[in-house]
């Protein structure tokens, strides 16, 4: 049976935006351990359709359970495992108007950085995998470190990091695979750790390695380049009063939807010529201090929200 470990970000906040509400159809299209439609879903009840995607098959399955568990399994739940990026044509078969709303919630589930064999961190010693879905053939983040060189590891860890350590931590890594190649998340944990030295000890190395595993991450899943895509298709997506809420937790992906959202709203965005978009947060709503105790992963998050008005 499925167990909520994650914690899902801003609840009041995405429930007041997408404002779901009876017989309408909303996408969660990172649908996850179904922590943000377990919220959702009885909102559209009567008559709605709650229509989930994840491109982890394991999370789709996880999602299924938990929805079982609070007995909220029904006809009206349909799970994909698909990419958002697939978005239009998975909602074509019920929508032929777009959904009335849509929520993107970036990134990675608890449970995908605690169960083991995922290497999404260091919290295990685990073949550096970080693929989202597992069967997809494409280089893992064990490729990565073992073959980019030191500048392209740098840009990695930089550009989806935000590390400042970044040309450090990527010698240390092309040095140590010279005697062997990097197996391990631990490994890497520890080359990292040793990197960057003695000055960064307990929280702070803790961020440091979280940082450089988040970069691995985004680079191994093409991550930025299949948001960008996302939006884009989410909000060609929606119907007339229909709304895109979209919560980032790096710095690269809130510009992106900050400068999507801006165009749209501008008339300037190819996809969605001819409609009218209003943003709906002038800034991004970050999390309260007390959601940040409760819940240390909301730390980074930004969540912004448009409506599509005609
Ligand atoms: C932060 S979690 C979502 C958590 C969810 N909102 C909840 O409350 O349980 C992000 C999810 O997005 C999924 N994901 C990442 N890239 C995706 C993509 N391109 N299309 C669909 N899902 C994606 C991940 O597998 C992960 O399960």
């Amino acid at each position: 049976m499925g167990s909520l470990k994650h914690i899902p970000v801003a609840v009041a906040e995405v429930l007041e935006f997408l404002n779901p509400r009876p017989g309408k159809i909303v996408v969660d299209a990172t649908i996850g351990a179904g922590g943000h439609t377990l919220a959702i879903l009885p909102r559209l009840m009567p008559g709605g359709t709650l229509i989930g995607l994840d491109i982890d098959p394991k999370m789709v399955k996880l999602a299924r359970e938990n929805l079982m568990a609070n007995g909220l399994w029904s006809e009206s739940v349909k799970l994909f495992c698909e990419s958002y990026t697939q978005l239009p044509g998975i909602i074509a078969g019920w929508c032929k108007e777009g959904a009335d709303g849509v929520l993107i919630d970036a990134g990675v589930c608890t449970e995908q950085l605690f169960s083991p064999g995922r290497g999404f961190s260091f919290l295990h010693s685990d073949p550096l995998d970080a693929r989202y879905n597992q069967t997809q053939n494409i280089p893992t983040a064990g490729e990565i470190v073992n073959k980019k060189s030191v500048a392209e590891l740098a840009d990695i860890f930089r550009r989806y990091g935000d590390e400042p350590h970044a040309r450090r931590i990527a010698r240390a890594i092309v040095a140590y695979r010279e005697k062997k190649p990097i197996e391990t998340t631990k490994e890497l944990g520890e080359i990292v750790a040793r990197a960057v030295g003695p000055l960064r000890r307990g929280k702070r190395r803790l961020h440091l390695e979280t940082r450089v595993f988040q970069a691995l991450r985004i680079a191994v899943n093409d991550e930025l380049n299949r948001f960008n895509q996302g939006i884009r298709v989410a909000l060609r997506s929606l119907a007339i009063s229909g709304r895109l809420v979209v919560i980032s937790y790096h710095s690269g992906e809130d510009r992106i939807v900050k400068n999507l959202f801006r165009s749209a709203e501008r008339g300037e965005l190819e996809e969605v010529v001819g409609k009218v978009y209003k943003v709906l947060t002038k800034k991004p709503i970050t999390p309260t201090r007390e959601e940040i105790t409760r819940n240390p992963r909301a730390r980074s998050a930004k969540l912004r929200a448009i409506e599509r008005v005609k």
